[in-house]
């Protein structure tokens, strides 16, 4: 185990009945409040009534900030910012999903600076005071709502790109697992995809041999995953599987899976982050494309570490190291065919003639996360796979 800091300042108020803490929680901070949100959802299922009731009670003054698109988009940030500076916002309150949460962050890092909030991205400022951030969690999939991470395409360049501060943690995140109930069936699937996503990129990307709390704890959060997936599918409303992947997808990005893992590497969202660029595919249904192909591929350097994930995950304990493996990530694909996820990028309709093209979205990303052995004949190569 490598020496790390772990600090999530995140406070999480989970479960029933919790979001009419909003309020007080988001007037802890500031009365002049932001309120962000997406393209309708909360508004049918009766999310929006219950936090705006929770914020007038408390004495709040809301400014709204709706239409955040699903891959959030940077001129709408740009006009988020515009807004909370005109208006004086003092406080910023997020109701959705990840991509809700993640532009709402970016406006907090941005309704202080004089600079372009792009910047950030490509890093040439870093974020200094950001506004506070409040949040209410509406679908299980990013971890956005307790990790520092934000991600946002800039339309004109088509770059998806990711940036973290330890600044951008929100200060309060109300994880009711009855605000997930509306989430349709494709997109909790995608979620529960997303989550796994996580747990293997550092799972993979490990240099450490020797990491067994670390190992025990992602096998655990990968197999919970799949476990309650199948459970909210086979009932949207059933109470106990929504709770039970809404705290999984939220650990499996907090930054305690990394703790003591040494470096590691966020391959697979690094293709993904091209593809919902250049295609704008839901983020779960991008990697679930991605994962296989790159498992293939990865394994072929570390078959110890793939034949250990197909043992622990699926049961797997006959036949070489390589055999194992393979199985293991045959059997992942499967259950993500079960779900209803792509598996390739003909699933997602994306020709073969375009992964020269992807691949150089991908550059430019890999780049600027100083990931330099992913280059663009290597990641043609894992495309082909995909
Ligand atoms: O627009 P609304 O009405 O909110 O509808 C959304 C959207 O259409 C809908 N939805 C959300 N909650 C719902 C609901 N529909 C019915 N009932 C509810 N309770 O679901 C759709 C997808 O929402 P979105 O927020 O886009 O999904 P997700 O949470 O998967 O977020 C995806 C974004 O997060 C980024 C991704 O790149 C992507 O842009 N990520 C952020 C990360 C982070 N900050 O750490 C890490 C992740 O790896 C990921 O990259
Ligand atoms: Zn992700």
């Amino acid at each position: 185990m490598q020496n790390f800091v772990f600090h999530n300042p995140t406070k999480i108020l989970f479960g029933k009945g919790t979001i009419p803490a909003i309020g007080p929680e988001t007037v802890a901070f500031a009365t002049k409040v932001l309120l962000v949100y997406g393209t309708g959802s909360i508004k049918r299922n009766g999310i929006y009534q219950q936090v705006t009731d929770s914020l007038l009670k408390a004495g709040a003054e809301i400014v709204e900030h709706p239409g955040v698109q699903s891959n959030p988009v940077l001129s709408h940030v740009r006009e988020g910012i515009a807004l909370a500076k005109g208006q004086k916002c003092r406080v910023v309150c997020a109701i959705g999903g990840g991509s809700v949460i993640d532009e709402a962050k970016a406006i907090c890092a941005g309704a202080v600076v004089d600079h372009d909030v792009w910047k950030f991205f490509i890093g040439k400022k870093s974020v200094t005071s950001p506004l506070p951030l409040t949040t209410v969690l509406t679908l299980a999939a990013s971890s956005s709502e307790m990790n520092s991470g934000m991600v946002i395409t800039n339309e004109e360049t088509r770059q998806k790109f990711g940036f973290a501060n330890k600044k951008l943690y929100p200060q309060t995140s109300i994880l009711d697992p009855e605000a997930t109930f509306t989430v349709p069936a494709d997109y909790t699937a995608y979620g529960a995809v997303d989550a796994i996503a996580h747990v293997l990129e550092f799972y993979f990307t490990t240099q450490d041999p020797a990491t067994p709390v670390q190992d025990r704890f992602m096998e655990g959060l990968i197999i919970n995953a799949m476990e309650s997936c199948d459970r909210v599918l086979a009932d949207l409303n059933g109470y106990q599987g929504r709770a039970d992947l809404m705290w999984t997808a939220t650990l499996a990005l907090n930054g305690l899976t990394a703790a003591g893992l040494g470096k590691v590497g966020f391959p697979m969202h690094l293709i993904e982050h091209s593809l919902s660029a250049l295609y704008n595919v839901p983020h779960g249904a991008g990697l679930s494309a991605i994962i296989p192909g790159w498992m293939r591929h990865q394994s072929q350097s570390t078959p110890q570490r793939f034949a250990r994930f197909a043992e622990r995950v699926f049961d797997f304990r006959n036949g070489s190291p390589e055999e194992r493996a393979q199985k293991g990530i045959d059997a992942l694909e499967e259950w993500f065919q079960k779900i209803h996820s792509p598996t390739s990028l003909a699933d997602l309709n994306i020709p073969k003639q375009d992964i020269q093209q992807i691949a150089e979205n991908t550059v430019a990303l890999a780049k600027i996360w100083r990931i330099p052995d992913y280059d663009s004949e290597r990641i043609q190569a894992i495309l082909a796979g995909c």
